[in-house]
């Protein structure tokens, strides 16, 4: 093989394994200084409005003002959120038994037992409203 070939596939497969890496982190994670996100706030259904109440009370100290995300908790305005990838099961399961740290780096999520789960249903309407204010919609989850 010509030397020029040989560079050129060499600078192919760098270019590959750059994209690839960028998938893989791209995908998991958010660099910290992007977070709070930037969020459009909705004008609320009246059911998110109490759903927002009980996350001011119970989430936001986390997941922020708005689902913007915090320094100890991720953004719920971020595609990664989107009902094809953590349905509204997720946000059960999150308060019932908490979440092992997996996306991010913020560290697990400790249950909220105390929530029961019709103030979780409130909760995920207003995380939905949100989310489709800041065109975040369900997408098929394929990993
Ligand atoms: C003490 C901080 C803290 C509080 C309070 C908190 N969370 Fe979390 N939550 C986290 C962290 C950190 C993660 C991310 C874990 C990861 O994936 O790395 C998380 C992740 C989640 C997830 C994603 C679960 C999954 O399957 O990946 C859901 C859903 C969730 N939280 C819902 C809630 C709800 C609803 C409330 C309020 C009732 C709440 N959280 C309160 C810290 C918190």
């Amino acid at each position: 093989m010509s030397l020029t070939k040989q560079i050129s596939l060499f600078s192919l497969l760098l270019l590959l394994a750059a994209g690839l890496i960028f998938y893989i982190t791209g995908n998991k994670t958010q660099p910290e200084s992007m977070i709070p996100v930037t969020v459009k706030v909705p004008k609320l259904s009246f059911k998110a409005a109490n759903g927002k109440i009980l996350y001011d009370a119970n989430c936001a100290a986390c997941h922020g003002a708005n689902g913007a995300g915090t320094q100890s908790g991720p953004p719920f305005v971020h595609t990664i959120y989107n009902p094809g990838h953590h349905d509204d099961a997720a946000f059960y399961r999150a308060a019932s038994q908490g979440v092992q740290s997996h996306h991010w780096k913020f560290g697990n999520m400790p249950p909220r037992p105390d929530v029961t789960r019709a103030q979780i249903k409130a909760i995920v309407t207003y995380v939905r409203e949100l989310q489709l204010a800041n065109g975040i919609t369900y997408k098929k989850h394929t990993m």
